[in-house]
């Protein structure tokens, strides 16, 4: 009989395609598969860059992590945690920053991440000089959004700032940063679980100072604690600054402005829009349980937060569909 020849049962390719081209890669990628671009962010131990992928032409934000510098500066937990936090968040449908993939060579760990072609919600704001109240409304909306789904999830962001606020290609919010953040654990009222948490303060107090020092929260400063009522006086200190152009404690010393947020020593400008004083004083309030939507339920959303007339008009559940206001 007559036997096929090998190259005869071989399956038949199309010739034209090649699979790399039209198929994004199903290995585990490489820093060659990205065409990298310019610096777009710089912490103590990371840069992001603008990267591109040479299968896809699609652009990522890069965040490249020098090894040898974590273990030095013993921030390993730190890069864990916004690992962690940024897998939890893979399913939310907007709102944060995506991991898509994460990959290291010897050296560095690269987290792969959506590129938010607005950057900064900081230069926007400084740049107009403060944003108008429908503008606010809307991002502090979006923000509110965000901590409600984090929250929900049992995760403190600690680090809530206009630097960690990014705005995509359609002026959306994605928060970012997760580095500072706490995944509160399961049931924490046990003794076991308080006891653990208080141990937890002793080596973050005797560790550096976690936080940014304009939005650090009374409690933090006190005896250092957190909560998820930590991220509404940060809330309430963006509110603020999008209102006023600048964060409510200020002074070139760090002490001078610990003092302020101590002793809840800020001002008012005039012409800040009456709601959002009244919104803004409910957030800034010394007592995190006093705040407002502390005392909401657990993974409900902030019912209390979202019915202050400050958001009076504004549809929480359609405003990813929305065309947010423009900023003058
Ligand atoms: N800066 C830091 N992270 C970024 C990101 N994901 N997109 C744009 N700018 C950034």
């Amino acid at each position: 009989g007559v036997v096929a020849s090998p190259s005869t049962l071989a399956p038949r390719v199309p010739p034209t395609t090649n699979p790399s081209l039209t198929n994004p890669p199903t290995h585990k990628r490489t820093p060659k598969d990205f065409i990298f671009g310019k610096v777009i962010g710089e912490g103590s131990f990371s840069t992001v860059y603008i990267a591109k992928d040479i299968h896809t032409s699609k652009e990522y934000a890069i965040k490249v992590c020098d090894k040898s510098h974590i273990i030095k500066q013993k921030k390993t937990e730190y890069v864990k945690r916004e690992k962690e936090v940024l897998n939890m968040l893979a399913d939310a449908k907007h709102s944060f920053v995506r991991l898509f993939c994460t990959f290291q060579d010897a050296e560095r760990l690269y987290f792969v991440m959506s590129y938010a072609k607005n950057g900064e919600l900081l230069p926007h704001i400084n740049k107009v000089g403060s944003f108008d109240i429908e503008c606010t409304k809307f991002y502090s909306a979006e923000i509110l959004r965000g901590l409600e789904y984090l929250h929900g999830l049992g995760i403190i962001h600690r680090d809530l700032k206009p630097e960690n606020i990014l705005l995509d290609d359609k002026m959306h919010v994605l928060i970012t940063d997760f580095g500072c953040a706490k995944i509160l654990k399961d049931d924490p009222e046990t003794p076991a679980d308080a006891d653990a948490q208080q141990q937890q303060r002793f080596r973050e107090r005797s560790g550096s100072f976690v936080g940014t020092a304009q939005y650090v929260s009374p409690e933090l400063l006190i005896n250092n604690s957190v909560s998820r009522a930590s991220d509404l006086w940060a809330l309430g200190c963006l509110v603020y600054q999008m209102v006023a152009g600048l964060p409510p404690f200020r002074s070139r010393s760090e002490y001078v402005m610990f003092q302020k947020i101590l002793k809840l020593e800020y001002d008012i400008p005039d012409g800040f829009c009456e709601l959002a004083r009244s919104f803004v004083n409910q957030l800034l309030v010394l007592e995190p349980t006093q705040r407002l939507g502390a005392l909401d339920e657990h993974g409900a959303g902030y019912p209390s937060i979202r019915a202050h007339p400050f958001f009076e008009g504004v549809d929480f559940e359609t405003l990813h569909e929305q065309t947010p206001p423009p900023i003058y």
